[in-house]
């Protein structure tokens, strides 16, 4: 892969990466059809990374459907599939990490003890091997987007960090690989985080400010579906993460819910237009 790197690089050419754990998605391929669009040639990586997994989690079930995968790479006119193995990336005796402080404690860093940490140290050396001019990123892991950004900026990486939309289902639930564990009435129950989020951007819209108010009109629609148990339901700063008591500029409605035995994410992103607040999902 390094080798095929520096010759692009030695080619003038702009290299595409899109990182990814597999169990490929249309948000996936939306990271990929933009990458097209602006890279050649354009790179996706499938490694499922044992290091940002706790042991409690689901790391051992996780989807691994490599030929469907290799097939819809093949289809979207991919130049190249990095494939590594764990032991390829962390050999006996790897002991050099990325932290990035602050940031990966809260929210998904909290619920999720050294999340960001597998997060952040397998990113670096997915740059470091294939030496991307950009790398693409969907905003459904909106705080994994920030902590990137902040180690880019940090350890002054030459690489710009595209930022793509989020993917949806029809009923609105966010495209996830873990979607693939929702059988029957949870994958009913699971569209409650699009429909909380939908609920919040409607009081957005209608001039309501205060997070207590949103809390109170999230939590209330969770209420109505006993499946769902929500970890965190919070509005944080775009730039810090941080708790918002009044939004008066960028933020996002962050949302991690256990439905059944799935654990699953989704975020609202509020930008400041004007004198407006404008809700994107
Ligand atoms: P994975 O969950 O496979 O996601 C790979 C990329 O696809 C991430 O940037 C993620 O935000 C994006 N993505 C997933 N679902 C999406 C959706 N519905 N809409 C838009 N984009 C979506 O995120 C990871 O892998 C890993 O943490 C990784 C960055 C590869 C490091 O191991």
């Amino acid at each position: 892969m390094k080798e095929k790197a520096r010759e692009a690089r030695q080619e003038q050419r702009i290299i595409g990466l899109v990182p990814t754990m597999g169990a490929l998605h249309a948000g996936h391929m939306a990271l990929i059809e933009r990458a097209k669009k602006e890279c050649a040639p354009v790179y996706a990586s499938i490694f499922l990374n044992p290091k940002q997994f706790g042991p409690k989690e689901d790391l051992s079930r996780y989807p691994r459907p490599l030929e469907a995968d290799v097939e819809k790479l093949t289809a979207a006119k991919v130049d190249g599939l990095f494939l590594p193995d764990a032991a390829e990336m962390y050999p006996h005796g790897f002991s050099s990490y990325v932290n990035v402080d602050g940031l990966s404690e809260r929210l998904e860093g909290k619920s999720r003890q050294g999340h960001f940490r597998g997060v952040a140290t397998v990113v670096l050396k997915l740059f470091e091997i294939v030496q991307p001019h950009s790398a693409y990123f969907g905003r459904k892991d909106a705080q994994q987007v920030r902590i990137i950004q902040q180690m880019v900026r940090d350890l002054n990486l030459d690489v710009e960090i595209a930022v793509c939309p989020i993917v949806r289902e029809a009923d609105g639930l966010a495209m996830s690989s873990r979607n693939a564990y929702l059988k029957g009435e949870d994958r009913k129950a699971a569209t409650v985080l699009y429909h909380a989020l939908q609920a919040a951007a409607g009081e957005i819209r209608a001039g309501v400010r205060d997070t207590l108010e949103l809390q109170r009109t999230i939590h209330k629609v969770f209420d109505g579906e006993p499946r769902a148990r929500v970890d965190y339901a919070e509005v944080a700063d775009a730039d810090t993460f941080e708790p918002v008591v009044r939004i008066a500029k960028a933020a996002f409605v962050l949302l991690a819910v256990q439905v059944g035995p799935t654990r699953l994410i989704d975020n609202l992103r509020i930008e400041p237009v004007g004198d407006e607040l404008h809700t994107e999902l």
